[in-house]
């Protein structure tokens, strides 16, 4: 069984409590919050408040991906307002084995996302401190772009790498999931799945909740 991951940088901010009730109950499992400061990614969106802020009106899981430059500096305050999850790009670690350290001393679980270009050789020799790896299959900083078809090979070769290290490390995708691409990356291994725009953009959250999980 899937996670399914709703990512409310596609929601509507002017009711977020609502919108966090609506997709519990159209099936979400976790709530991806997409943290972005302007320099890493071009663009900026907001950071523990909302985290604090969802933590009071939903009881789902919360995912935070950190899209931002020196994560560490700001990793206790994410911990602090209720991540149960949180990654930080490889691309932005340069001590990437103490940023993972920092996470999971706060007991939240600990995830490297990686770009588009950025080959699995970075993750190599931190795989035992992972909790789960967030595979990019869009440039981060917006929503609604389309999949990358490279991402494919890139969760299949990371599956094995992943066995071949004894890892129960989770899976995760994200950017351009759809009842289309759902399926693509569900065969190639990955478990936990992002969905902006196939969520949000519609009228109908538990029928594109079903949807997905028809065509994983
Ligand atoms: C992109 C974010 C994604 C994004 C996904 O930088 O990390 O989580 O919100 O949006 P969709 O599902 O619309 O591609
Ligand atoms: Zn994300």
């Amino acid at each position: 069984m899937g996670i399914i991951a709703p990512s409310i940088l596609s929601a509507d901010f002017t009711r977020l409590g609502d919108e966090l009730i609506q997709i519990k109950k159209a099936g979400a499992d976790w709530i991806h919050i997409d943290v972005m400061d302007g320099q890493f990614v071009p663009n900026i969106t907001y950071g523990p408040i909302i985290v604090e802020a969802c933590e009071r009106a939903s009881d789902l899981i919360l995912d935070v991906h950190l899209m931002i430059e020196k994560p560490d500096l700001i990793i206790p305050e994410f911990a602090k307002a209720g991540a149960h999850y949180i990654s930080v790009h490889a691309e932005a670690c340069t001590h990437l084995h103490r940023s993972l350290q920092l996470i999971k001393s706060f007991g939240v679980k600990a995830g490297v996302a990686l770009n588009p270009a950025t080959p699995l050789s970075s993750i190599e020799w931190v795989v035992d401190q992972l909790d789960f790896v967030l595979i990019m299959s869009v440039n981060p900083g917006f929503g609604g772009q389309k999949f990358i078809e490279s991402s494919i090979e890139k969760i299949k070769a990371l599956s094995n790498m992943l066995k071949e290290k004894n890892s129960t490390a989770i899976i995760q995708v994200d950017g351009g999931i759809n009842k289309d691409t759902i399926n693509k990356v569900s065969k190639a291994g990955a478990t936990s799945f992002v969905a902006g725009s196939a969520i949000f953009n519609t009228e109908n959250y538990t029928k594109a909740i079903s949807k997905l999980r028809r065509n994983m």
